[in-house]
């Protein structure tokens, strides 16, 4: 029996060579060529896991495959090979276990493994044996989960998304304890990075392309920011000069983890954000930065996002004193705010009855388009991609700016648009966008900061958020993007920790 997650790239040839011995095929997969191929060995007297070792060899892709066999009960064997599936062992009291994600684990055990590209287990009830699949040895360090099963219960909840919101102003508060003594660059290094670039795919993307902004104008560093699975096929120029930033919370997404490998094969210094210790990120970059937003189940990211933006302010803020760029005053500055920041996260969630009637009112509606500038342009895209995947609203992110160059033809009376217009610099621009859309009609949900008398003679809704600086208001416009998503998908009957088509960690391109 086995269990597959991958793509056997060269299953075909193989398949044709075990139907010519007798193997008799019941479906067009290619995760039915592997226990063919295993069964073949050990018809020819090999044991399950030497035959698994064998079969590990002829495979070509990336794929994680676990293996059980009736004539070895007591065992349990499993292989990786490229970036395809995590494989975790969780090492219980008289029970040995494995799963692809770690919150499956965590109802049994505190203490994990993961198993890396090119390893094999050979599991029974009590032990486990690491391998390489060329048959050399692994030592093998395991990682001890701070949270347990409770932590994996919805408590009083409907949903695990709704709690995970509620639980961000801890998060936040356990992310900001993180102190940087493992920071793996000495000041010299941290001096002599002319370019640093951030990558990550979906709700990650979208907090590096907030933490290029920091990074830009708080450490004085020129930085860019793509989409991990675009990097890694581009012909990327990096040098030991260059900081490549990877942001994924599992840890685990084939693509980050892609462009991780070429950024290490061209010389490249390496930091990564991740939620989750002795992960697949967490190995292949120079140092960690770890984002500790907790366990995170539903398919939506929420905490993690927020933490990672957190963790990004205080790299940038980190970055720019070691630079010389950043005065004591500023840091100081930045501080403070930072340590009332889960104050004013719990205060956005104190009420939502706001959102539960703007779901009555907007939730049938078939699209919305998001507005932003600068660094809240990003939260246009997180805000539009949360909608989006948890309650099937087609929605568009776009930087306001942009509205004139084509999106305007869109705006209708049908057409709700939610504006973020914090008072920063960008202010007066923002509202110009808001009439725009006013004058063709459009509804406006505008998310701004409280006492601003402007915009509610404007917008038809205002949510309002605490008043901030212009480096924090990203960070409490996220709340309004979830809560909105959140009550519209409920309201719509849709299953919001599970979204269709979705998985937490995508670990194949
Ligand atoms: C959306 C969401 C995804 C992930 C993306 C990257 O809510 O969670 O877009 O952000 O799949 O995942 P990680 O951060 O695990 O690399």
């Amino acid at each position: 029996m086995v269990v597959h997650n991958g793509i056997f790239e060269n299953y075909l040839d193989l398949k044709r060579e075990l139907a010519d011995e007798g193997h008799i095929f019941n479906s067009q997969t290619d995760a039915e060529c592997i226990p063919h191929l295993i069964e073949s060995y050990m018809n020819n007297g090999c044991s399950l896991e030497e035959a698994t070792r064998a079969a590990a060899s002829r495979i070509d892709g990336a794929n994680a495959v676990v293996v059980l066999s009736r004539k070895e009960p007591d065992k349990i064997v499993s292989f990786k090979l490229g970036n395809a599936g995590g494989i975790v062992i969780g090492y219980g009291e008289s029970e040995m276990l494995l799963a692809s994600d770690i919150a499956a684990l965590l109802p049994h055990v505190r203490t994990v493994a993961y198993l890396a590209v090119g390893e094999m287990a050979t599991v029974t009830r009590k032990r486990v044996q690491y391998t390489r699949i060329d048959g050399s040895a692994v030592k093998k360090s395991t990682a001890r989960v701070s949270y347990g099963a409770l932590t994996a219960t919805k408590g009083e909840y409907k949903h695990f998304m709704l709690k995970e919101i509620h639980e961000q102003p801890d998060a936040v508060l356990d992310t900001l304890r993180i102190t940087l003594p493992d920071f793996p660059f000495s000041d010299d290094r941290i001096r002599s990075f002319n370019r640093a670039i951030i990558i990550g795919m979906g709700t990650s993307l979208h907090a590096g392309m907030v933490g290029r902004m920091w990074i830009e104008s708080l450490a004085g560093l020129a930085c860019e920011v793509d989409n991990s699975s675009e990097f890694r096929y581009r012909d990327a120029v990096l040098d030991e000069n260059t900081l490549v930033i990877s942001i994924s919370q599992s840890g685990e997404t084939a693509d980050t983890l892609g462009a991780m490998d070429l950024a290490k094969s061209r010389g490249a210094r390496q930091l990564t954000l991740c939620n989750y210790e002795g992960t697949q990120s967490t190995r292949v970059a120079d140092g960690v930065l770890p984002i500790r937003a907790g366990l995170e189940i539903s398919v939506a990211g929420t905490k993690t996002f927020v933490c990672s933006l957190v963790t990004l302010y205080a790299l940038a803020a980190y970055l720019g004193v070691k630079r010389g760029y950043l005065s004591e005053e500023r840091l100081a500055n930045i501080v403070q705010e930072l340590l009332h920041l889960p104050e004013m996260i719990g205060q956005l969630l104190s009420d939502q009855s706001q959102y539960e009637r703007l779901a009555l009112k907007y939730g049938r509606r078939a699209n919305f388009l998001f507005l932003g500038r600068g660094k809240n342009y990003p939260l246009a895209m997180e805000g539009a991609l949360k909608l989006k995947e948890i309650s099937y609203i087609h929605a568009e992110g776009y930087p306001a700016g942009e509205m004139k160059h084509g999106p305007i033809s869109l705006i209708d009376r049908k057409m709700p648009v939610v504006a973020l217009v914090p008072q920063d610099d960008l202010y007066e621009k923002m509202l110009s966008n808001v009439n725009e859309v006013k004058a063709r009609r459009g509804s406006v949900v505008a998310v701004a900061a409280e006492g601003d008398k402007h915009i509610s003679e404007k917008a038809d809704e205002v949510i309002w958020i605490p008043k901030a600086s212009a480096n924090i208001t990203p960070i409490l416009n996220a709340i309004p993007m979830q809560l909105l998503a959140y009550y519209i998908a409920v309201e719509r009957g849709c299953d919001v920790d599970q979204p269709r088509n979705l998985a937490k960690s995508v670990t194949v391109e």
